[in-house]
């Protein structure tokens, strides 16, 4: 029976829980007679409705599909049950490898036990998959010092502090609110802990003021990340806690969608020129525009090329039968096991670093900037 035939049959054997699958096992992550076009990798993402992700999804793509492998790319749509079926359905069309971006990092662990029951190898794609110890590989970047970069880009934006480290100019005192990701994202948690880490100092000795007084986590969260939630939870801050004239001077925004959220809540109030300093994350390009626009302070910028070309070498090494190359062993711990993990680095980008950082780069054109928008 063919490798290909067994993966099927790994899957359904699986389902009716029966224990024992003897000799090699589906989707055993290869071997050295198999061919890259015999061989298919199962990449499952979340949602097209951010345009990071449908950079990563056909970033991974190309770069496997250029190497002779089979590419079996599924989006998600932000729903979790459509996730955890697309997952089911790679580990029966016979998945080598999976490479997977949750929605709900807590939700796959029933996929990723039927992955190891059929010796799929499994890497966590820029989300880390908790509670789960079959998860093999984590490919990522920096989360931690992304909230640091963010919580940064803040205090140089007010004057508080300079780029290089030193001291700013700026008193204040300063009114900021806080936004944060989507409590089922790991990743939501280690930007917010870089961030509050780098605020708390200056919040601590009255410099920045969160005049709502919402500073936990779970009160600045944003469910699916999701622009819409961000704009009105911006509404009602506006409304309960700024309508006594005071003003807004800064907002922690995590990620550029909920920063366009807050920036129309913003607008809508009649924020024009004394707009608050919005940060951001992703270098989504009508962000882009934003900040050339002087309308958003910054945005973090995360290139997932290279996040997408990690995720390749990591899944080339598992169908080699080889160990991943990790680069750190320690911080990304999943509830059950710490998991290896890859991480790159991050940049910040303001207005003046676009051209630099994104442009010269290839990520964009001068052209797609202008129109904030880019060309598929
Ligand atoms: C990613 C961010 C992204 C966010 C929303 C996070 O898991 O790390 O880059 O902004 O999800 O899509």
């Amino acid at each position: 029976m063919s490798r290909k035939v067994l993966a099927a049959l790994g899957g359904a054997v699986l389902a009716l829980s029966m224990a024992a699958c003897s000799g090699e096992g589906a989707g055993s992550g290869g071997n050295d007679s198999d061919k890259p076009a015999d061989l298919t990798i199962g990449v499952s993402m979340p949602t097209q409705t951010s345009e990071r992700w449908i950079a990563d999804g056909n970033s991974v793509k190309e770069k496997l599909t250029a190497k002779g492998y089979q590419v079996d790319l599924q989006y998600a749509g932000d729903d979790i049950p459509t996730q955890s079926q697309q997952i089911d359905q790679m580990i029966l069309r016979g998945a080598d490898v999976l490479i997977i971006a949750a929605i709900d990092g807590t939700a796959l662990s029933g996929q990723l036990q039927a992955a190891a029951d059929a010796k799929i190898p499994v890497i966590a794609y820029d989300r880390l998959i908790r509670d789960s110890p079959n998860v093999d590989f984590y490919v990522s970047f920096d989360n931690y010092k992304v909230g640091v970069a963010q919580a940064t880009a803040l205090l140089v934006g007010l004057g508080v502090q300079n780029k290089d480290g030193s001291k700013g100019e700026a008193k204040g005192p300063f009114n900021i609110e806080l936004f944060a990701g989507s409590l089922d994202d790991n990743n939501a948690h280690f930007f917010f802990k870089g961030a509050m880490d780098t605020l708390k100092p200056f919040i601590d000795e009255g410099t920045l003021k969160v005049k709502s007084g919402q500073t936990k986590i779970e009160q600045v969260a944003t469910l699916r990340w999701q622009q819409e939630t961000a704009q009105t939870r911006m509404e009602d801050l506006l409304t309960s806690s700024y309508n006594d004239k005071t003003k807004v001077d800064g907002v922690l925004s995590p990620y550029d969608g909920i920063s366009r959220g807050i920036i129309t809540a913003l607008q809508n109030a009649g924020y024009r020129d004394d707009i608050p300093v919005v940060t951001g994350q992703d270098a989504e390009i009508a962000s882009v525009k934003l900040i050339n626009d002087g309308v958003q302070n910054s945005t973090i910028f995360k290139d997932t090329r290279l996040l997408a070309e990690q995720a390749v070498v990591a899944g080339e090494a598992f169908l080699q039968e080889k160990t991943p190359e990790a680069n750190d062993t320690e911080t990304y711990d999943n509830g059950v096991k710490v998991v290896p993990s890859y991480l790159l680095p991050v940049e910040t980008v303001y207005k003046d670093d676009i051209q630099k950082i994104l442009i010269d780069s290839g990520y964009y054109t001068a052209e797609e900037v202008a129109a904030g928008q880019a060309k598929g």
